[in-house]
């Protein structure tokens, strides 16, 4: 039987009177790539913060590897192997790319409780996981170089790189190909395939081309409700989800 690490169980979540997440439910299998769509302003990234633990949902439950994590904090989240990358930009800009990747593995090992000694033991074995990851990123040509001056796609690269840092079971990626041409985009699509190969991927995307070529599932979120789940074919001839895409994006993937 397949293995469910994340399971979403009727979420809710208002901002002041306006209700965003309407009992959301969602599952996400072991080393699956699961794909979270929906028109602009459904609460696509506002499930994302709430699986997360940026914010507090307001009733229903998040199971993490059978475990509700639904009231932990962020980084106790990110220490049980969930870890995400951010739609907007979150990178050290003045600092390099192989000190912002260090960064990501020195917190994903908790560092900050570390005594100091145990700190220095284990800096090299942080300094090589860093490289690896700038390795597996196609990034080590600009290792040493200031983050604020790479391209746009490398900085987004990075920032995915920040996330698998701490080689999470399972990461959530919040449009990583948004404002990327499409040679761009493949290249991404590429790259997060070879990252993610033994973890599970939640990824919110608006570009169904890259949706359909990445996804083994897709779930179809509508105001703060998920109204489809399935293969890509399946979602695809779901007439409610025709319907909440008035039958374009879907019909002719870009
Ligand atoms: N902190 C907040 N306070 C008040 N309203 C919020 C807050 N965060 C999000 N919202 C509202 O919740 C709704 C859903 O926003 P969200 O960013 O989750 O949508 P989305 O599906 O990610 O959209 P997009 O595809 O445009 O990124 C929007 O109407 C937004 O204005
Ligand atoms: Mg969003």
């Amino acid at each position: 039987m397949t293995q469910t690490v994340l399971e979403v169980a009727d979420l809710t979540k208002s901002f002041g009177r306006a209700s965003i997440i309407r009992g959301a439910d969602l599952q996400v299998t072991a080393g699956e790539r699961h794909a979270l769509i929906g028109p602009n302003g459904a609460g696509k990234s506002t499930l994302f913060h709430l699986i997360s633990g940026r914010i507090a949902s307001d009733s229903g439950s998040i199971r993490f590897n059978g475990q509700e994590i639904s009231a932990e904090p962020a980084h106790r989240i990110a220490r049980l192997g969930l870890a995400r990358s951010f739609q907007i930009n979150n990178l050290f800009l003045n600092m390099s790319a192989f000190e912002n990747i260090r960064l990501a593995t020195l917190w994903s090992q908790g560092v900050r409780a570390h005594s100091l000694w145990r700190m220095a033991s284990s800096l090299r074995n942080i300094n090589d996981k860093a490289d690896q990851v700038l390795e597996s990123l196609h990034l080590m040509r600009v290792r040493n170089v200031l983050v604020g001056t790479l391209s746009y796609a490398e900085q987004r690269a990075l920032e995915i790189g920040m996330a698998i840092a701490g080689d999470p079971r399972m990461v959530l990626l919040d449009e990583p190909t948004a404002g990327m041409s499409k040679a761009e985009t493949e290249r991404m699509l590429a790259l997060i395939r070879s990252v993610t190969i033994g973890r599970s991927l939640l990824v919110i995307e608006h570009d169904m081309q890259m949706v359909f070529n990445l996804a083994d599932r897709i779930s179809v979120l509508v105001y703060g409700k998920v109204i489809a789940t399935g293969t890509p074919q399946e979602v695809r001839s779901n007439p409610q989800v025709q319907e909440a895409y008035l039958g374009s994006a879907l019909g002719d993937p870009k």
